[in-house]
């Protein structure tokens, strides 16, 4: 019986893993940041997320899909490789942002043969670059100059693309290309922008943006991503949370297991007015930017990491999310607490996953946050049920290997390679993990993290 209820167990566990998505992430943007910032598609770990998400490509006057960055096409060729490693991981490019402050889809609607133009060149350039498929990140239909008559007109878009993408799979004999959209957590601005039962039966996930509820452009300082409304909350504020905004959506008949659980891996930031430093404490716009991300208003998880340091780090009970604050700076994020309180809402309401925002503000390296290479994302993935991933050495073989036996004996924690000071040890539970510092890196033992030589 006791074997019996263990295969069991198994079973529930690899079934939970194939049904949940874990999709992430990653802009194209990263790569300017400075030093231990910089992101690229050779940052990416195969094994962490079941989907990955580049953003973000555009489309041009042809009302063609195309690149932004002068090296986008050469990230996809990184990013799609990693498919060698992990033939399971799936791939899409999200297509949107704004041209001199206007949405390039307003006009790529607008007619049934810009719309074709469109499919046809995202077909032909998701094949060509060996994605899996499509995200539509249009922020959004019936907003910032789009009219009205965008909502529909989006809907009509969705059904477009399945439509075309059932048909390309005909033709080519290759697997379905994927369609997703990521879209708003802001209740009225998902009442004007979606046709939502329509949008929901043809995409096959949908990734609610449920965070930046709250910002500096606020008076009073509030929480980026709660789960739950908050005592200080009045007026519309109330419906400012996780909890309020994915009811909505399924109220408006999305399915539950489509709809993916917005989570940050950053920090929305204030500056303080008063001595006044809880929740709903005045504030006149941001804090510092961040020596990384180098924009005023948020932090990165490892810029939070540095912050929190120093400062005084609170969690906030009702909305299960922390905060932290030093002099006139506060910050409201999410750390490995406030994640695993998600992943437990979003089990408890049937929901298909989680999508994160982004892998790029997670302490990808571990450089600064002591818990290792994407302490977030793999804190995520192992809360909601993934099973581990393949260690990155080789099986021991007949021949004794000294680097996956290092481990053996022990305690859990970060070791030095004496043999190669760019790569360090990970222990976990006696078994070797070997991690690679970025380029230009070396591990260091005093602080348990890759930094300058
Ligand atoms: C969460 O949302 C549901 C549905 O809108 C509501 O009934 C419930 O009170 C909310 N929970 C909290 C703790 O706010």
């Amino acid at each position: 019986m006791a074997k019996l209820l263990t295969v069991l167990g198994v079973l529930l566990v690899l079934h939970m893993a194939t049904s949940t998505k874990l999709v992430c992430h990653m802009t194209n943007w990263a790569q300017y940041r400075p030093g231990a910032g910089k992101f690229t598609s050779d940052n990416i770990d195969p094994f962490l997320c079941t989907h990955i998400i580049y953003n973000l490509a555009t489309i041009n006057s042809f009302n063609q899909i195309s690149p932004i960055e002068w090296n986008d096409e050469q990230q996809f060729v990184r990013l799609n490789g990693h498919k060698n490693a992990n033939p399971a991981l799936k791939t899409l490019l999200s297509v949107g942002g704004t041209l001199n402050g206007i949405s390039p889809f307003i006009t790529m609607v607008s007619t049934a043969t810009s719309r074709a133009a469109f499919i046809k060149s995202a077909i032909s350039y998701l094949r060509t670059h060996n994605f899996d498929g499509l995200n539509l990140a249009w922020e959004y239909p019936a907003h910032n100059g789009s009219p009205g008559t965008d909502k529909m007109r989006f809907t009509m878009l969705v059904k477009e693309l399945v439509k075309a993408f059932e048909d390309d799979a005909k033709d080519t004999r290759k697997t379905q290309l994927l369609l997703s959209a990521t879209v708003a957590g802001f209740i009225p601005t998902i009442n004007a922008a979606y046709e939502v039962r329509d949008i929901s039966a043809q995409l096959d996930f949908i990734n609610v943006m449920t965070y930046d509820f709250h910002g500096h452009w606020e008076a009073a300082t509030g929480h980026n991503s709660p789960l739950y409304r908050s005592s200080v909350d009045t007026g519309s504020h109330v419906h400012h949370n996780i909890n309020s905004s994915i009811a909505h959506w399924i109220a408006l008949g999305a399915p539950a297991e489509k709809l993916l659980l917005g989570v940050a891996t950053y920090g929305r930031t204030y500056r303080l007015t008063t001595s006044a430093n809880g929740l709903g404490a005045p504030s006149n716009g941001p804090a510092d930017a961040g020596p990384y991300t180098r924009t005023a208003g948020f932090w990165s998880y490892y810029e939070v990491c540095e912050f929190i340091s120093f400062a005084t780090e609170h969690w906030i009970p009702e909305q299960e999310v922390p905060y932290s604050t030093a002099g006139s700076s506060w910050v409201g994020y999410d750390n490995l607490h406030s994640h695993s309180a998600k992943v437990e809402w979003l089990t408890d309401k049937n929901l298909g996953g989680a999508h994160v925002w982004t892998l790029d503000m997670d302490d990808f390296v571990g450089t600064f946050c002591a818990g290792g290479a994407y302490p977030l994302v793999n804190a995520l993935r192992r809360t909601m049920g993934f099973p581990p991933k393949p260690t990155t050495t080789p099986a021991p073989t007949t021949t004794r290997d000294p680097v996956a036996e290092f481990c053996r004996g022990r305690p859990d924690g970060l070791y030095a390679n004496e043999a190669d000071k760019t790569t360090y040890f990970q222990c976990f539970q006696g078994n070797t993990y070997l991690h690679r510092c970025q380029p230009g890196l070396i591990y260091w033992d005093s602080c348990k993290c890759c930094n300058w030589p």
